[in-house]
């Protein structure tokens, strides 16, 4: 599909009254919207490698997960491996009790794969799961899993009290949010968590557009100013707010976080397509290194200080250099 006209129909159904709603039936219909088990599976225990990494203890955890979405997949897992109260927050009431079913019933073939994902023993992951089983409707289900649903809920403002959570996490969430809103969530996280709790993230700052239309790369974006991207993906149902790898990381830092992990993939046909000149790069991108601009994947594990210093060094790189703990384009090691 030509991502212009994707992009059109999105600006479109953004501003009718009834487009989000007619949007959602729309991917359903097509079928966009379908259950991805292994693509859903593969993000979320992404999430948990990263917890792992960040030696933070998931089982007696309590998280905050930022952006629900349609399925539960990252809470139900955090769950299962242990996690003892999974918050998750969103703005938008995209969790239906349909979605959390079908996310519960899609889990059972895989927990084998969750309990070594997780290192935990298969017959206390498969209890976990089993709770959920019987459950009557919506709110039963999200109990039985330790999961508290908070809708409208916003991660700049969770109503919880200071020092209180052990892990601050999400996937495929933070590039959707403006550069404003995604400094006080970082403020907001920083003020939540317990000294030594982590924020722990994944997500996708390249141009969505290239998955529908193989003509252009995920860097694509970086061609247009503000006011043309505006109508394209600068606002609506198609938000992205094209920040680069380097603004996140200063992002995190300004909000007080130490980063013993910022991991980020290149792709390199997006870096291929600027540095033959094929893809142009709008004046204001052109601060940015092109292996910057070409990132489309990043990790972080941000830590919240601790008093003494000696403390601070409880988190495990895996062997990640120091060095590649800057927005470099270091390959990641493979997170899942
Ligand atoms: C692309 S979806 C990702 C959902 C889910 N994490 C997933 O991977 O399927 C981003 C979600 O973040 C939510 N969101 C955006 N801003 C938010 C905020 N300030 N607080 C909480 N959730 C927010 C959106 O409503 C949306 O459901």
């Amino acid at each position: 599909m030509n991502w212009r006209m994707k992009a059109h129909l999105l600006a479109v159904l953004s501003r009718l009254p009834a487009g989000r709603k007619a949007y959602h039936r729309l991917q359903r219909v097509a079928g966009t919207n379908r259950l991805d088990l292994p693509g859903e599976m593969g993000r979320a225990l992404e999430v948990v490698q990263l917890i792992r990494r960040s030696r933070q203890p998931l089982e007696t955890a309590t998280c905050v997960e930022i952006g629900t979405g349609w399925r539960p997949f990252v809470p139900f897992i955090l769950s299962l491996c242990g996690a003892q109260r999974v918050i998750t927050l969103d703005i938008n009431p995209w969790l239906s009790e349909r979605y959390a079913r079908e996310t519960h019933a899609a889990l059972e073939p895989v927990l084998d794969e969750i309990a070594a994902e997780a290192g935990q023993p298969l017959e206390d992951v498969q209890r976990r799961w089993a709770a959920g089983c019987d459950a009557p409707n919506l709110d039963s289900l999200l109990d039985a899993m330790h999961v508290e649903y908070r809708y409208p809920g916003d991660a700049r403002a969770t109503g919880l009290a200071d020092d209180s959570v052990d892990l601050v996490v999400s996937s495929n969430v933070l590039e959707h949010i403006p550069r404003d809103v995604l400094a006080s969530i970082q403020q907001e996280s920083l003020r939540i968590l317990r000294p030594g709790g982590c924020a722990v993230h994944r997500f996708n700052p390249g141009d969505h557009f290239a998955v529908v239309d193989s003509s252009i790369t995920t860097a694509n974006f970086v061609q247009f100013s503000t006011r043309d991207w505006h109508w394209y993906g600068g606002s609506g149902l198609a938000y992205h707010n094209r920040l680069r790898a380097s603004q996140y990381k200063q992002l995190f830092r300004d909000a007080g976080f130490d980063l013993p992990l910022f991991q980020v993939r290149v792709d390199e046909q997006a870096l291929h397509a600027i540095q033959q000149g094929q893809l142009p790069v709008h004046k204001q991108f052109a601060g940015f290194s092109p292996d910057d601009l070409a990132v489309d994947y990043v990790w972080v594990i941000g830590q919240k200080p601790v008093a003494s210093p000696a403390a601070m060094h409880g988190v495990r790189t895996d062997g990640v250099h120091p060095a590649a703990c800057g927005a470099s384009s270091d390959q990641p090691e493979p997170v899942r």
